[in-house]
């Protein structure tokens, strides 16, 4: 039977096209060219400032913990989340051996023969399983990216037909995994409260029943990495995001300034970012910004993205306790308008969310 929540959401329909990892080991000696659909001519274009040459903003939970040091290291995450709408979070707590089986298990997946990754392949009109999103028409440009995604939280609303039995620790694994990331994103939505200077428990109440899914994005080696992008340009649709790099290599960039910065993670280090939900409920005073995966010649890379959802059956809208009788910067609308919109807009750089702006 379907659920309340299903009910209510519009559904989406993605038009599947071919696995980029399939697709891609078939470059050989001969053949280098990046098929016509994968080509965007603004990665060349486009100025990059390289890793190493800025500092992203650093927050520590371990001080955002310690009465001593908390209130310095609020302000500091206050202004990380209004200028950059990115940090690093370090000292998170959660277990090194749960992240070594995170990244065990998801590379293992993606390494698994094509048919048994299609047997969690997405189905007709959903979010969940193996494949492709956003992509909503034949002529859309596509990126180098495959891709499987599992609604993890609440545990009611998990569909496990799509999630892997292979390998065989998939799903312990990342129950784990998902409910330790709730936590951490609880903490940080309540030190975002108090940042903000409203109840602590406003932005994680906004979060209602703690909706949380996970993108696990397999960006294959590319022979023509400047023509192309892993994943395009975007502001995520959610709350708030945890960024985790499953092996080391380099390829997020975020826009500031009409420049792209290439982010070097920190090891064993979450890269955080608002989402547009967050913008909106902060009335502007937090930013979603947009952000981009490059690719490269020689190295597959894997990252998981962490998304705290707003409670589809809520509004989308700035919070009357931040707004405080002034002028709201953004309209407010239902859940599910938002979301059918986000989703139609395909990944679109911040277009969606200017529409939504008040001048
Ligand atoms: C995402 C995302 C970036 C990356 O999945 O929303 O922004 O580096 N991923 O994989
Ligand atoms: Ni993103």
């Amino acid at each position: 039977m379907a659920s309340t929540l299903e009910e209510k959401l519009p559904t989406v329909e993605f038009v599947q096209v071919e696995s980029v990892q399939a697709l891609a080991s078939n470059f050989g000696a001969s053949y280098y060219e990046v098929p016509d659909r994968y080509i965007r001519p603004e990665v060349e274009a486009d100025t990059v400032i390289e890793k190493g040459s800025f500092e992203l903003p650093v927050i520590d939970l371990a001080k955002l913990r310690d009465p001593k040091f908390s209130q310095a290291e609020i302000a500091k995450l206050g202004c990380a989340c209004g200028d950059w709408g990115f940090f690093q979070l370090i000292n998170h707590g959660v277990d090194k051996d749960l992240l070594e089986r995170v990244k065990a298990d998801i590379t293992a997946f993606f390494n698994l023969p094509l048919e048994q990754k299609e047997a969690v392949a997405i189905a007709n009109n959903g979010i969940d399983g193996f494949g492709h999103h956003f992509v909503v028409s034949n002529e859309q440009k596509l990126d180098w990216a495959d891709m499987l995604f599992l609604t993890t939280q609440p545990v009611s609303e998990r569909n496990l037909r799509f999630w892997p039995t292979n390998p065989p620790t998939f799903r312990d694994t990342f129950d784990e995994y998902s409910l330790m990331l709730n936590k951490v994103t609880r903490e940080l939505l309540v030190a975002m409260s108090k940042d903000l200077g409203i109840e602590s428990d406003v932005l994680f109440n906004l979060f209602k029943g703690q909706p949380q899914g996970m993108r696990m994005n397999y960006y294959p080696p590319c022979p023509q990495p400047e023509k192309a992008l892993g994943l395009s340009a975007h502001t995520d649709g959610v709350g708030l995001t945890l960024l985790l790099n499953v092996n080391d290599v380099q390829g997020l960039q975020i826009r500031k300034n009409n420049m792209w910065f290439g982010v070097e993670t920190l090891p064993g280090a979450f890269v955080v970012n608002m989402g547009n939900v967050l913008e909106i409920a902060s009335n502007g005073k937090y930013r979603s910004i947009e952000h981009r995966a490059v690719v490269n010649t020689t190295k597959e890379r894997i990252s998981i993205a962490n998304f705290q959802s707003q409670c589809y059956l809520e509004t989308v809208g700035p919070l009357p306790e931040v707004v405080r009788g002034g002028k709201e910067n953004y309209k407010s609308l239902r859940y599910v308008e938002y979301f059918k919109g986000y989703c139609s807009a395909k990944l679109n750089g911040r277009n969606y969310m200017e529409s939504l702006k008040i001048n």
